[in-house]
């Protein structure tokens, strides 16, 4: 943290409104903007799964290896990539929310475009690899996604814009973890999803970067409402696919197998903390000191709520229509 940002500069931008505030952050996306250009890997669906007019005919024959393949994959790993997929899914719901605040004529509105073409990736990868693979009851999966979507996504930190890249961060994150979890969990029985997860995640790393990054220039420059803004996100977050049906079965699931749960959750609120400094930031006010401190303690009850989750998990029945409801009997 930059402490000669004395509390002159700080008083300045809380008179701003929050928008206005972010606009004097444009320079800085734009630089944020070009390091995560030059670092970024650009992949299409297609480099992972060719489907043009011209495919010859040992690509059509990969598809029906991949169709053997995929028959040894697992329900707990068919139902992590099915909620993987949607979440990504949900793209055109944080479209929404990002460019809400951002305006449309500025380098913020230049990275949510690129953000959202990169991301949009994510959901078209998965589809195509489960629609080729024949992973799920496909139509089920389509209905699933026209839900999500038509239920919209209205958190109550949508109207801050703080919180949304407080938000961000943390869901980057969660998701890198996610994918490259599922992955992990498939192993080497199925190297083309993993390969295909392996890439999400890498994109989710970078993607994660950029808004942690721009958190912390916000918090530099208006730290107080900064903190009360993570204080408003950090304790829980709703991952977006909260309004899908099954959503909380499937998270469920998930958390059984350690692809993602709360325990991920800590190690990536521990992170963030320690990369936006928040111990150590001073010059504050009444309010900021108050959210500093209890920002401080968010991972001791994170802990608390993980212990608990873990006691209270008993044996547990499952069924999903995505999967033609078979049963999955989890521990
Ligand atoms: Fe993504
Ligand atoms: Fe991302």
């Amino acid at each position: 943290m930059n402490t000669s940002q004395g509390s002159e500069t700080n008083k300045k931008f809380e008179t701003e409104s929050k928008v206005e505030v972010l606009q004097t952050l444009e320079h800085k996306v734009k630089e944020l903007m070009e390091s995560h250009i030059a670092k970024r890997k650009l992949w299409y669906s297609s480099d992972f799964l060719p489907a043009d007019e011209k495919n010859d005919e040992n690509q059509e024959k990969a598809i029906i290896k991949l169709r053997e393949r995929t028959r040894g994959i697992g329900d707990e790993a068919r139902v992590a990539i099915g909620l993987n997929l949607l979440t990504e899914e949900g793209l055109p719901h944080f479209h929404r929310i990002i460019a809400k605040h951002l305006g449309d004529d500025s380098f913020w509105a230049k990275w949510n475009n690129m953000w959202t073409a990169e991301e949009d990736r994510h959901g078209g990868v998965l589809r195509d690899y489960a629609r080729d693979s024949r992973l799920f009851n496909f139509s089920r999966l389509e209905q699933m996604q026209y839900v999500y979507q038509e239920k919209g996504f209205n958190p109550d930190w949508d109207k801050d814009p703080y919180r949304v890249f407080v938000y961000t961060t943390l869901q980057e994150r969660a998701t890198q973890f996610s994918h490259k979890n599922t992955g992990s969990f498939i192993g080497d029985s199925e190297p083309l999803i993993n390969g295909i997860l392996s890439s999400i995640a890498a994109d989710e790393a970078k993607h994660f970067t950029f808004y942690r990054n721009v958190f912390k220039e916000i918090l530099e420059i208006d730290p107080n409402r900064a903190l009360e803004s993570a204080l408003a996100i950090m304790p829980a977050i709703d991952m977006p696919g909260i309004s899908m049906p099954n959503f909380r079965e499937m998270a469920d699931v998930i958390r059984r197998v350690n692809i993602y749960g709360p325990r991920d959750y800590k190690i990536i609120v521990e992170e963030a903390l320690k990369f936006w400094n928040i111990a150590l930031l001073d010059k504050l006010n009444d309010v900021g000191r108050a959210a500093q401190e209890k920002l401080m303690n968010i991972p001791a009850r994170l802990e608390k709520v993980a212990e608990y989750i873990e006691q209270r998990t008993t044996k547990k029945t499952f069924s999903f229509d995505l999967i033609y409801n078979r049963i999955l009997v989890m521990e």
